[in-house]
């Protein structure tokens, strides 16, 4: 397939952050490209001139079989280019910022970016860990992350940190204007342009709409940003103070506390662990 360059660098933040990315990210992106074009171009093919410019759901759901994994299945697990590389072995007792260096590579940038964005926003420090978190966990698995995530930080965190992480992914599906928050077209290529979200999906945002921390998972969902930022490229030691701050470093390590969810850190830890 002829990539469409031009549109490729201005969707990345131009040719000087393309110089920047890591050769994973950039294979990230050229992929998401790709199939990008592709639904466009089967779209235009079946619909003739002109046709949409994202799948429908059904399109999506045909998707299934084309390939040899879920689409749920966690970043660390799978390699859609190809066999998985060795990963560095970790520290013994690790901590939030190791899993960051380590583990994380799939969603760092993108929740770098997030967590900036949040900063340059004036969130509170709560909200800015909560950016800095809220995807990490699609190391291990990417359905339901918003749960699973909150699931992995709440130990650690604060209430607010981990409610905001837990309903971001509900809340992702509904505009709300007024704050600043419309419908992502990413999710229009990821889950069809009229796709509806799942009853619980509807039933979550409900409820979180009339609660009084509503507003705390909005806030995520305000600062996920999707774009790679021109001449910003955040480091994750901008955020070490609020780390220390707000994250409940376990001293034993994460994955060896004896926590609820120790054998969630240590299924990232150790994902080529056969049983
Ligand atoms: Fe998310
Ligand atoms: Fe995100």
């Amino acid at each position: 397939m002829e990539i469409d360059r031009k549109s490729f660098l201005a969707s990345l933040g131009g040719a000087a952050t393309l110089k920047r990315m890591s050769d994973e990210a950039k294979a990230d992106a050229l992929e998401d490209q790709m199939l990008f074009q592709l639904s466009q171009a089967s779209a235009s093919a079946r619909s003739g001139e002109g046709g949409h410019e994202f799948p429908t759901a059904a399109e999506v759901d045909e998707q299934v079989e084309t390939l040899p994994y879920r689409r749920g299945v966690g970043s660390l697990f799978v390699n859609p280019r190809g066999n998985v590389k060795k990963l560095p072995p970790m520290p013994a007792t690790p901590t939030l910022v190791d899993f960051f260096a380590m583990r994380f590579a799939g969603t760092a940038n993108h929740v770098l970016q997030s967590a900036n964005l949040a900063k340059r926003n004036g969130m509170s420090e709560e909200i800015i860990l909560a950016c800095l978190l809220h995807d990490t966990v699609q190391a291990m698995i990417k359905v339901d992350h918003g749960w699973w995530g909150a699931q992995l930080y709440e130990p650690y965190v604060p209430e607010k940190t981990a409610f905001a992480i837990r309903y971001h992914q509900a809340l992702r599906f509904y505009e709300d204007k007024e704050n600043g928050y419309e419908y992502p077209d990413l999710y229009r290529r990821m889950f069809g342009v009229d796709y509806k979200p799942e009853p619980y999906i509807e039933a979550t945002y409900q409820m979180v709409r009339k609660h009084k921390w509503y507003i705390y998972p909005r806030q995520v969902t305000i600062n996920d940003l999707y774009a790679f930022e021109p001449n910003v490229n955040p480091q994750l030691e901008e955020f070490t103070d609020i780390i220390g701050r707000h994250f409940k470093q376990p001293k034993e390590g994460l994955g060896f506390d004896n926590s609820p969810v120790a054998h969630m850190w240590r299924s990232i830890m150790r994902p080529d662990s056969p049983l």
